[in-house]
């Protein structure tokens, strides 16, 4: 599924000088282009993860609209737009959002549970990314007691258990070692080549031998 932002722009409140308002994401006309990984590279603080947020309607713009398929994000009420993100767009964000009192396995089929409960192919579905992510033995175990790096793979692999059509990873390889950071870019590269239009940032010069286009952000300008 397409993702189209237009005119997208974002500010936030903060006292800067004479200014109360900054703007950390300059209007931007953009395209996510169906089974393509696109990498987004850019200095701390250039608006990578501000684009990515509003690209899955974490937030709300300041201006402008984005476009997933032929679904405008920003018309639906909150109910409807986390709903269609769960059912369309994989997010996996900067920050962690392990659910402790739920197992590993548990946390990576939430997507499912949100809504209802996990089939056994959804089950064997999530075991089976476990096991590509190389953190199958902790599938029982509370997310309280995995490494920072673990903790981002099981949240690549719930980000990826659905199947998304989009999917969206903010730094997915940011505590990871060089094998897994090649196994996380091969998985967001399947994904890619299974149809799903995916956005990758990352400061991970590596990254482009795996990339089908290269984004630059710098001081909330995007350019090829
Ligand atoms: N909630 C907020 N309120 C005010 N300013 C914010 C807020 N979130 C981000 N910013 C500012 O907007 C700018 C862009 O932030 P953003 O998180 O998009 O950067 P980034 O490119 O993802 O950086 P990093 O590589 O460090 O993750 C930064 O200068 C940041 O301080
Ligand atoms: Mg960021």
């Amino acid at each position: 599924m397409k993702m189209t932002a237009q005119g997208l722009t974002k500010e936030y409140a903060r006292k800067s000088g004479n200014a109360n308002r900054f703007t950390a994401l300059h209007p931007l006309d953009f395209t996510l282009e169906t089974g393509a990984l696109t990498v987004l590279m850019g200095r701390s603080g250039s608006g990578k993860s501000t684009l990515l947020n509003l690209l899955a309607g974490l937030m709300r713009p300041t201006g402008g609209t984005v476009l997933a398929g032929e679904t405008d994000l920003f018309a639906l009420s909150d109910r409807e737009l986390s709903a269609f993100r769960n059912a369309h767009i994989g997010v996996i964000p900067q920050g962690q959002t392990a659910i402790y009192s739920l197992s590993v396995l548990e946390n990576v089929l939430l997507p499912y549970t949100l809504t209802g409960s996990a089939e056994g192919e959804e089950i064997a579905r999530a075991k089976a990314l476990l096991e590509r992510l190389d953190i199958a033995g902790l599938a029982d175990i509370s997310p309280a007691d995995l490494s920072g790096g673990e903790l981002r793979r099981m949240a690549i692999a719930r980000a990826l258990v659905r199947q998304p059509e989009i999917l969206l990873a903010d730094e997915p390889t940011a505590d990871l070692d060089d094998e897994n950071t090649a196994t996380v870019c091969k998985a967001l590269q399947a994904a890619a080549g299974a149809g799903a239009a995916v956005l990758m940032v990352t400061h991970e010069s590596g990254a482009e031998a795996y990339a089908d286009r290269m984004l630059t952000m710098q001081g909330g300008v995007l350019s090829e």
